[in-house]
């Protein structure tokens, strides 16, 4: 069998997940699918990074032979090979650099995911699609207008860095175990983003009895320069835990969890939102997104909600006009 026919029915029955961008986050995530063994991987990439695609698919699979972990990984720039993919992870475009704000992306992705998208409409067409490329709600509904897909097929990771970044803050500032804290970050993946107060729970204690007021403020401050934060000091963006966050959304459809995750998933009314992709809560499971929750949020928490959602909105109509 040829070693890049990558098509499911040669996958003896495991799933196939495609991962669109074989860069930081690419890599990241072929390592973390490889090693829960959600299934066989496909790193595609540009002609240009073909070495590398291919490269890190040998270096996981050198790790995996080490470990005891079962997952064929291959790297193509042909789109071909994403045939019959199971879910696609998009990570296709370019990382912030310092100074770049998440919506400077906005002219360079467009075209790339407008390109990737038409692509996976072809050779993937039943795919649960995750997008991570930024700037992200954008890049989302873009992902959905050009696929055609069922809008619950198509959905964007944020919110799980978001809180998961939320989380680690309070560990923090508390000493205490990361599972015991509970954290969820609503709205668009940028500064108008809202880490909620009302559902941050340590230990079931809701967090504003435990963190004094203006520490707290500090806290969802930094969160929502979480991204930043690491660009400054790395010179590109995170690539860590954002694959975590898409492997959680990926394990949850493959496995029909129902876990419910903060993702870019699209509003029909929820929330008072109709008709675009924003973060929200979200059930994933073997239908993709399952349900939308709506929890109860205070004054402040709405407000700050529809200033987020008016960001998003201005993202997408300057997608719209390019
Ligand atoms: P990277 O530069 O390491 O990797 C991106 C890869 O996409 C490159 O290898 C590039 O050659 C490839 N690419 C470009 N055009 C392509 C095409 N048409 N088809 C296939 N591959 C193509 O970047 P990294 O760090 O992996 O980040 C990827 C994206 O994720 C960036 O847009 C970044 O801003 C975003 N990001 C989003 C986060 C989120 O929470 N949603 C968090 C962190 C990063
Ligand atoms: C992040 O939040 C830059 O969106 C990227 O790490």
């Amino acid at each position: 069998m040829s070693q890049q026919d990558t098509s499911r029915r040669d996958t003896q029955g495991r799933n196939k997940i495609a991962l669109v961008g074989a860069g930081n986050i690419g890599g990241e995530l072929a390592s973390l699918a490889a090693r829960r063994e959600l299934g066989d991987v496909v790193l595609v990439d540009i002609p240009d990074k073909e070495g590398v695609a291919k490269g890190k698919a040998l270096d996981i699979s050198q790790a995996c032979a080490l470990d005891g972990f079962d997952a064929r990984i291959t790297g193509t720039s042909d789109y071909a090979n994403i045939r019959g993919a199971d879910v696609c992870i998009v990570t296709a475009g370019v990382p912030r650099k310092p100074g770049m704000s998440r919506d400077d992306l906005l002219t360079i992705n467009l075209k790339i995911i407008r390109s990737v998208a038409a692509q996976i409409k072809e050779h993937a067409p039943e795919a649960f699609v995750i997008v991570i490329s930024n700037p992200l709600d954008a890049m989302v509904y873009e992902m959905q207008k050009v696929t055609g897909f069922p809008k619950h097929k198509v959905c964007g990771m944020a919110g799980a860095l978001d809180s998961a970044r939320f989380q680690h803050f309070i560990c923090d500032e508390l000493g205490v175990s990361t599972k015991e804290v509970q954290t969820l970050v609503l709205g668009g993946h940028g500064d108008t983003m809202v880490p909620t107060l009302s559902y941050c729970t340590v230990g079931g204690v809701p967090v504003t009895q435990l963190i004094p007021r203006e520490k707290l403020e500090a806290i969802v401050a930094r969160t929502r320069k979480g991204g930043g934060e690491i660009v400054g000091l790395m010179g590109t963006s995170a690539y860590v835990a954002p694959a975590a966050g898409a492997i959680a959304m990926a394990g949850s459809y493959l496995l029909d969890q129902k876990r419910m995750i903060a993702c870019a998933a699209f509003c029909t009314g929820q929330y008072g939102i109709d008709g675009i992709y924003i973060g929200v809560p979200a059930l994933i499971g073997s239908a993709g997104v399952e349900k939308i929750v709506e929890v109860e949020l205070s004054a402040d928490e709405k407000a700050l909600l529809a200033k987020s959602e008016e960001a998003v909105r201005g993202l997408v109509r300057d997608a719209e006009r390019l």
